[in-house]
């Protein structure tokens, strides 16, 4: 994750370090295999936002791959917290923080027996949180719809949030290949079911329109917040089957993720999404979105 120049801070079990000498041991059973889960947090107002429903998604995660996540939410908050220090990201004017947490199998001999691995790696990535470019939420992007399925539930639950990223990975190089900003995927039954790195809506007859999760999609946080946010605003949310007609033919569409909020999408490919510009319906959201956020925040204080 480090890159030069990226001022990130790194917690390996409890320790803290300059992103550049980070390290985990070759024999971790994440690096060997990739067996491992994490999550992304941001923070509002220097406080990571829905903190618990993360701890709930990577406590799920991890019981999906036979991995204990031993420190209670408490102890991986004043983490966190420690690293935040360490990175300088605080809140008030030192900016907002990106936080990934890493939870891995651990160190243990060439087999795939988790009894091999004593304990489990714990990694809490912290840096500078980075908003999407403003002409991102003002012009909407162009996405790619690709032709790399997205894992079929038996094979690899895509509910298990898995540092193996493999099928996102190759879905999203056919998306920067098209000079994309983000790649649709599609399930094995030909259904629209995710972006590679956030959710899918479409805007239909003034209701937001998502795939259900046993589609085979990632229960997204900020998917899951925005059916709070719905009703909230009046706006009607809902799971739907979506096919790509259903696309083609929609008002609006858009995509949610943590670190990006609401992105407008306003062409597939070559294809114009609705009037090719962000919608009235996305744009409510968005702002209901931010509205809530502000609520939620705790007041800082002013020195
Ligand atoms: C495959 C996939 N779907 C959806 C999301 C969005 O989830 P969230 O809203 O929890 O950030 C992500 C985020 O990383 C993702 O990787």
């Amino acid at each position: 994750m480090y890159a030069a120049g990226v001022a990130a801070f790194v917690n390996v079990n409890g320790s803290i370090f300059d992103g550049k000498d980070a390290v985990v041991p070759v024999f971790d059973h994440g690096f060997l295999y990739g067996e491992g889960v994490y999550e992304t947090l941001r923070t509002y107002q220097g406080q990571p936002f829905l903190f618990e429903r993360h701890m709930q998604r990577l406590r799920a995660s991890a019981g999906m791959i036979a991995l204990a996540v031993p420190p209670d939410d408490a102890h991986l908050r004043r983490q966190i917290a420690e690293t935040m220090t360490a990175a300088g990201l605080r809140g008030g004017s030192g900016g907002e923080a990106y936080i990934r947490i890493l939870v891995t199998r651990g160190v243990g001999e060439l087999t795939y027996d988790p009894a091999a691995c004593p304990a489990p790696t714990i990694v809490i990535i912290v840096k500078p949180h980075v908003d999407p470019p403003a002409a991102v939420f003002a012009a909407g992007v162009t996405v790619a719809l690709v032709d790399v399925v997205r894992n079929h539930p038996q094979a690899l639950s895509p509910l298990i949030k898995s540092n193996n990223l493999l099928n996102n990975a190759l879905a999203m190089q056919r998306a920067f290949a098209r000079g994309a900003y983000e790649g649709i995927m599609r399930n094995y039954r030909g259904e629209l079911v995710e972006c590679t790195q956030s959710n899918l809506f479409v805007v239909s007859e003034g209701a937001a329109l998502t795939p259900p999760i046993d589609a085979g999609l990632l229960p997204g946080i900020t998917r899951g917040f925005l059916f709070e946010v719905g009703a909230d605003a009046g706006i009607p949310v809902r799971e739907q089957v979506l096919r790509d007609a259903d696309l083609f033919g929609a008002d609006e569409c858009f995509l949610t993720s943590t670190t990006r909020e609401i992105v407008p999408i306003v062409q597939v490919d070559d294809r114009r999404i609705g009037a090719g510009t962000p919608g009235p319906v996305t744009t409510r959201l968005l702002e209901g979105f931010r509205r809530k956020v502000r609520e939620m925040a705790p007041v800082v204080e002013q020195a």
